[in-house]
């Protein structure tokens, strides 16, 4: 997929800014944040400080993470030619993609990672790779949003993988995941101070 060209800035007017087209707006993007804030907090017990927004886009979350948490260090990656030379340097945003984390300067890990309408693009190794990246700069929570075969889904699915739950489940269990809230999962010593109920796995 011809990711650095095909997320121009049509892409982003079609399915963020156009009424009869747009899935996410920012009522719905601040309940996320919300969401992925008090759980990261919660398994945490302390203030949110850090978030990495992978396949971040134009950086929509970034606003309404440092509503709540001003002090917060907000780094955003994606491959779109647009994004980075619109919003790179006035939102922190650095190009390169998912499943190449490894290789950008990215000083983590992160209380917080999202990866939001990102990963079902991926093939299968990249989409491993990705997780795998993921959970070693997660030290929080992350969040990462993903539909299945069970899933009725609106919006751009073009270029999607369509794979069952069972699969995601074993790649992100295979990555040291467990689940803690709707897309949310920690990792490592965050996963195993939760109780036996707190968690999915
Ligand atoms: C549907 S948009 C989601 C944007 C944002 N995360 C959100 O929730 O609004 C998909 C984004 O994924 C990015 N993307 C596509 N392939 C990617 C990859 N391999 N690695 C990282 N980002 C990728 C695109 O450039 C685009 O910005």
């Amino acid at each position: 997929m011809r990711t650095r060209t095909r997320f121009d800035r049509a892409y982003f007017d079609r399915w963020y800014r156009d009424p009869r087209h747009r899935v996410l707006d920012a009522t719905e993007i601040a309940r996320r944040t919300a969401l992925v804030l008090s759980v990261a907090e919660y398994v945490l017990e302390r203030p949110v400080r850090s978030a990495l927004d992978v396949g971040c886009g134009e950086g929509n979350w970034r606003a309404p993470l440092l509503a709540r948490r001003p002090r917060l260090r907000y780094v955003g990656v994606d491959p779109s030619e647009y994004v980075v030379r619109r919003y790179g340097r006035r939102r922190n945003i650095l190009r390169g993609s998912a499943e190449a984390l490894d290789a950008l300067p990215l000083r983590g890990p992160f209380d917080v990672v999202i990866a939001s309408g990102v990963l079902n693009f991926l093939a299968d190794d990249a989409l491993r790779r990705t997780v795998r990246s993921v959970a070693r700069l997660t030290s929080g929570v992350a969040f990462l949003e993903l539909f299945t075969t069970a899933d009725d889904v609106l919006g751009d699915t073009h270029g999607w993988r369509r794979r069952t739950a069972a699969f995601y489940r074993r790649v992100l269990h295979g990555a040291g995941f467990a689940q803690c809230g709707p897309h949310c999962y920690a990792v490592r010593g965050s996963a195993a101070a939760l109780a036996a109920l707190e968690r999915v796995r």
